[in-house]
């Protein structure tokens, strides 16, 4: 059987429990499996469609957007799939067991997520252990973030630490600085505050360039939940720290869309469907802003061919997808990278 037709039944029966337990298990399986019946079934359908970006080939331009495979434990599973890159974590110096259960919601009536699961992560050496013994030789992303009780002062900190152990094993290394359920951490994204945490990760990846003898790209992910001044002060400070690249976006806040739909109003940030038209936008004000300096990573809402093009006509070069994937199944890779 296609499995275009199979896809909507497994995805009736797995909706049938409760959406954590099933990420788990789901992850488990995969781990398990690993790449090679992946590829058989799916991969071998999806065409090469090679895409520069910071200095990458990217095998085609539809990645994993990062939270999915948290601990790396899955990236020949998922190229098995057939996406062109996978970006894991976010992942942090620490274990950290993330907010209290229950903390993923489904909204299915609107193809959407509510997540606060707070960087439920088992730390960084775990998820390197992870990366070396996966022998992976495609394009790996590797998304860092702060552990929940780390001062907001050390932010720094926490993000070197990160860096300097997954530099080796990182095709691109992506700064978190937008999910909505570690306290403190969007504040990261204005000002002075930006401006600090910018530079230092500059001169650390210089540094460690120059050690390594090889230069791994930043790029740095931001929240959908921002006014235009606040864009255009984000690209300028993006700009003046040579950054390699931008993330846009993660979750949103708003629930205009959501908020009369059962869990509509539960806390955390929201993804999917109700997260398509406010991420184009933040693409398409963060593309003027930057007029071609820096490349731009597409994420949010993405759950058809047309979406995927709507994230590339407002200014991304590659994208990537989280809900749209589970919502859709592995197909939307291949359907998305046909048609571009
Ligand atoms: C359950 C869940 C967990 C996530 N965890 C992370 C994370 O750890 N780090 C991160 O940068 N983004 C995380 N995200 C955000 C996604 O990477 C993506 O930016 C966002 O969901 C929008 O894309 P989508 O609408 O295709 O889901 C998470 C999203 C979901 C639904």
């Amino acid at each position: 059987m296609r499995s275009t037709v199979l896809y909507p039944l497994i995805r009736k029966v797995l909706f049938q429990f409760d959406p954590e337990l099933i990420h788990d298990v789901t992850i488990k399986s995969l781990k398990t499996m690993g790449g090679a019946p992946l590829s058989l079934m799916y991969k071998n359908r999806v065409p090469s469609k090679p895409v520069e970006m910071m200095g990458i080939t990217f095998p085609n331009p539809v990645g994993l957007a990062a939270g999915l495979d948290k601990n790396g434990e899955c990236v020949n599973a998922f190229t098995g799939m057939g996406f062109g890159f996978v970006e894991v974590g976010t992942v942090t110096p620490r274990p950290q067991p993330g907010n209290e259960t229950p903390r993923l919601f489904r909204l299915k009536e609107a193809n959407g997520i509510i997540n606060r699961m707070g960087f439920n992560n088992k730390g960084v050496d775990y998820l390197v252990d992870q990366i070396r013994k996966a022998k992976f030789d495609g394009v790996v992303g590797i998304n860092i973030g702060k552990n929940k009780d780390t001062p907001e002062e050390n932010a720094k900190d926490d993000y070197i630490t990160c860096m300097r152990k997954v530099y080796k094993h990182a095709t691109y290394i992506t700064i978190n600085i937008s999910s909505p359920n570690t306290p403190g951490l969007r504040s990261l994204q204005y000002g002075e505050a930006l401006d600090e945490l910018l530079s230092a990760i500059k001169a650390e990846q210089k540094l460690l360039a120059e050690q390594h003898g090889s230069y791994v790209p930043v790029a740095v992910k931001i929240a959908p939940d921002l006014t235009e001044e606040e864009i255009l002060d984000i690209a300028q400070c993006l700009i003046k720290n040579e950054i390699d690249g931008v993330i846009a976006t993660n979750t949103t806040l708003a629930r205009d869309k959501v908020a009369h739909l059962e869990h509509g109003n539960e806390m955390g940030g929201l993804s999917g469907k109700p997260l398509t038209q406010k991420s184009t936008e933040v693409i398409k004000l963060l593309s003027k802003a930057l007029d071609g300096k820096l490349p731009i990573m597409g994420v949010g809402g993405i759950h058809s061919v047309e979406d995927a093009k709507e994230k590339l006509a407002a200014g991304a070069t590659v994208v990537q997808l989280y809900s749209g994937f589970i919502y859709e199944g592995p197909d939307l890779i291949r359907d998305i990278v046909k048609a571009l």
